[in-house]
C-alpha cells in the first residue's frame, strides 16, 4: 500500500474524534493526547489509524485483534498473535498535516516525508549544502547540483534525504545511523 492523507482536511466532530481515539491502543492514546497542538494530535492519530486500516485491509483482521508494539528504537510493528503469522511490514511518516504510509507483504519498508517549501533559514543554498557536505557522496552531490535552479537543487537534495531516511526507517535503527553510509 502507498497512502497519503492530509489530516488538515479531516474535521471530526468531538464524537467522531473520541470514537477514533478509542480505536487505538491505550498507550498510543496517551502519546497522541500528549501533543500540545491540535494539528499534531490529529496527524499522530491519523498515522495510527492508517496503520490499523492497512493491517485490516492486508490481513483481514478485526481492529480489536490488531496488537501493535514498538521496538526499543520506537519502530511500530505488528505483534504476531495466534491469528497472524505474516511478514507484513509498514511504516509511516508525518510532516505538518501530511501523513504517509507504505507497506509490504514481504520484507521491510520505510517511508519519509518532508515539506519542500520550508525555507533553509537565512543561509544561502550553497552555505546550507556546505554544512550537509558529509551526508552525501560525490555522485549524489553531482545529481543534486545538476538541477537548473536553486528550487530544483533543494528538491533533489530533499528527495535523496527522504530516500536515505526511508532506508534507515526500514532498518529501524533510528537517528544514530549515519546517512552518509547509504548511497
Ligand atoms: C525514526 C526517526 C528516524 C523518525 O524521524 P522523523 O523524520 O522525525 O519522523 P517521521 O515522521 O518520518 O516518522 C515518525 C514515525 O516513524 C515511526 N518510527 C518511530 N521510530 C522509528 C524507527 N526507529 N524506525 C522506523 N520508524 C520509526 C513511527 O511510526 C513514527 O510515528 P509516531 O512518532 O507518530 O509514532 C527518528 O524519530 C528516530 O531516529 N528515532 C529513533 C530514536 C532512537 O533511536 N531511540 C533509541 C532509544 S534512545
Amino acid at each position: 500500500l502507498r497512502w497519503a492523507f492530509n489530516s488538515g482536511q479531516w474535521q471530526p466532530t468531538m464524537e467522531q474524534f473520541v470514537t477514533a481515539l478509542s480505536m487505538i491502543q491505550q498507550e498510543e492514546r496517551k502519546k497522541v493526547s500528549g501533543y500540545l497542538f491540535k494539528r499534531d494530535v490529529k496527524s499522530a492519530l491519523t498515522g495510527r489509524l492508517m496503520i490499523r486500516a492497512a493491517v485490516r485491509k492486508a490481513l483481514s483482521l478485526k481492529n480489536v485483534d490488531i496488537k501493535l508494539q514498538r521496538t526499543d528504537n520506537g519502530r511500530p510493528f505488528l505483534e504476531q498473535t495466534s491469528g497472524t503469522n505474516s511478514n507484513f511490514d509498514f511504516n509511516i511518516s508525518h510532516q505538518d498535516e501530511l501523513v504517509v504510509l507504505a507497506s509490504e507483504f514481504h520484507g521491510r519498508i520505510g517511508v519519509d516525508t518532508m515539506a519542500i517549501d520550508r525555507p533553509i533559514g537565512s543561509k544561502s543554498l550553497d552555505k546550507f549544502f556546505e554544512t550537509m557536505k558529509r551526508q552525501f557522496k560525490m555522485n549524489e552531490w553531482k545529481f543534486i547540483k545538476s538541477a537548473p535552479c536553486d528550487k530544483s537543487k533543494l528538491f533533489n537534495f530533499l528527495r535523496l534525504w527522504c530516500m536515505k531516511e526511508s532506508y534507515v526507517k526500514a532498518l529501524g535503527d533510528g537517528i544514530g545511523f549515519q546517512l552518509s553510509r547509504i548511497e
